[in-house]
């Protein structure tokens, strides 16, 4: 399989998640790229499987919404043609200094693939993680996709990340 990983960040966290994902996927076989978001290129956003990883970032005081990263609002995910596209999400937050807009990213990137006709694959139960609200839910007890919490919880990020590609692997009916 093709895969296309295109994120956002702005302290790296991002990219290095990124990067543990990739590596997963190439020892299995696959061919990956990795490319950063305001460097993509209208022909990257489509792949066999395209993941997308973004940062919460918001404005503490303020303490309404989160926010993308300053790449990812550079970006107009509405312009893009997600039809038929499967799709995957990550986002990096901190449940416990930002509890109250926690991977807010996550529902930010669903709505613009959803529209635009694409399939998101790869949701994670919210009973796995402690927080007080979030905009990354589907309102079914999930999350749109896989939070990592390098802020508060960096050793479970290894085992999040393996269990997560395992999903998508069974998901895609792919090894
Ligand atoms: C000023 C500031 C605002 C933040 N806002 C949020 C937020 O609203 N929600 C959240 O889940 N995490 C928030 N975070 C935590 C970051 O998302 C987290 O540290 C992440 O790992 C950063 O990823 P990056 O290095 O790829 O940018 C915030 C962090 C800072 C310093």
């Amino acid at each position: 399989m093709k895969i296309n990983l295109i994120y956002g960040t702005e302290t790296g966290f991002t990219k290095s998640i990124g990067e543990d994902i990739l590596r997963l996927w190439e020892v299995a076989g696959h061919e990956t790229r990795l490319i950063k978001v305001d460097e993509a290129a209208t022909e990257d956003w489509r792949a066999d499987l395209l993941i997308m990883g973004a940062p919460t970032w918001c404005e503490p005081r303020l303490d309404t919404f989160g926010e993308y990263s300053d790449d990812w609002n550079e970006t107009d995910l509405s312009k893009i043609d997600f039809k038929d596209q499967t799709v995957a999400l990550f986002g990096l937050g901190d449940q416990v200094g930002y509890g109250n807009n926690f991977v807010d990213a996550l529902g930010m990137m669903s709505e613009p693939v959803l529209k635009g006709g694409g399939k998101l694959i790869g949701k994670v139960p919210t009973k796995l993680y402690n927080y007080e609200l979030s905009q990354g839910e589907d309102g079914e007890g999930n999350f749109w996709g896989l939070p990592i919490d390098e802020d508060n919880e960096p050793t479970m990020s290894p085992q999040r990340i393996m269990d997560w590609v395992e999903q998508l692997k069974k998901e895609l009916n792919v090894e």
